[in-house]
């Protein structure tokens, strides 16, 4: 499905990702935990094309395809997608608006035709209904105003509509209750199928006992140090970091 191949990536002359080797395979579910700082959050735009990253070397397959070559949009309409870490306010959007150009972008570029605003709402609130997210916010521009869990719950249901191939969580269970973190990893769980990945960041391994991984990832100053299944994110949690830390000053 996915393979990144000796990605080197810097920005304003920092090197952020120094040679990254990580292949997810379809159907996948990996996570990937790290340090602060240890280029998490760069990978996932890097994945998705958010531009102001400067690719120095390596590659990124999706399915064979090079998705360096291609534009973020172009990204998107192949079928990945990124649930931010800090998800956005758009002021002057309404949310509905939002999801159906989004949705119909999406239908598009597989050649289908565009839905019915009938359809569409019936989509969406079955989607919204399943997320616990209440219709008065659909109502509301996207994301303003919205609590820190309320945005996170909105990325899970841009994915349920959008159905995409590769999808990138980028602590998703961050600022969730308890209740929101078990609605969201359902959520998730319910569109893991065969055709579609799964890249999910998370600083916790209570997430993962949730949205259960096939692969962990330890990723360490750029690069992927560690892998190993899901009893390595136990391990991290008994443990912490140091042990890559040093690895990689030595
Ligand atoms: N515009 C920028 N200019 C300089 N350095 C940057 C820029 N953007 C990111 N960095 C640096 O890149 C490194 C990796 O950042 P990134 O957000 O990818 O980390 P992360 O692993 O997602 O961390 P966290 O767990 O805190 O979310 C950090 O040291 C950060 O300061
Ligand atoms: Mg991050």
């Amino acid at each position: 499905m996915l393979e990144i191949k000796n990605l080197v990536v810097q920005i304003e002359d920092n090197r952020i990702l120094n040679g990254l080797n990580l292949t997810v395979a379809d159907g996948e579910v990996a996570a990937i935990m790290g340090p602060n700082g240890s280029g998490k959050s760069t990978l996932s735009y890097v994945i998705a094309g958010k531009e102001d990253y400067e690719v120095l070397d390596g590659e990124i397959l999706l399915d064979g395809q090079n998705v360096l070559e291609m534009a973020a949009d172009e990204r998107a309409a192949a079928g990945v997608f990124l649930a931010f870490q800090y998800p956005l306010e758009i002021p002057g959007v309404g949310t509905m608006t939002f999801l159906k150009a989004c949705l119909n972008a999406q239908r598009k570029a597989r050649g289908e035709d565009e839905l019915t605003t009938p359809d569409f709402m019936r989509r969406v609130y079955a989607a919204a209904d399943t997320l616990e997210i209440n219709r008065e916010m659909l109502k509301r521009a996207l994301n303003v105003g919205f609590s820190g869990g309320e945005k996170k719950r909105m990325e899970i249901l841009q994915m349920a509509l959008l159905e995409p191939k590769f999808c990138v969580l980028d602590e998703t269970d961050s600022g969730l209750d308890i209740d929101a973190l078990r609605i969201v990893s359902e959520g998730v769980n319910a569109l893991r199928a065969q055709g579609r990945s799964f890249l999910v960041i998370t600083h916790y391994q209570r997430l993962l006992n949730h949205i259960v991984p096939d692969t962990v990832h330890v990723m360490s100053k750029g690069q992927i140090v560690k892998t190993g299944g899901k009893e390595l994110a136990l391990e991290l949690e008994a443990s912490g970091y140091a042990e890559y830390r040093t690895g990689e000053a030595a």
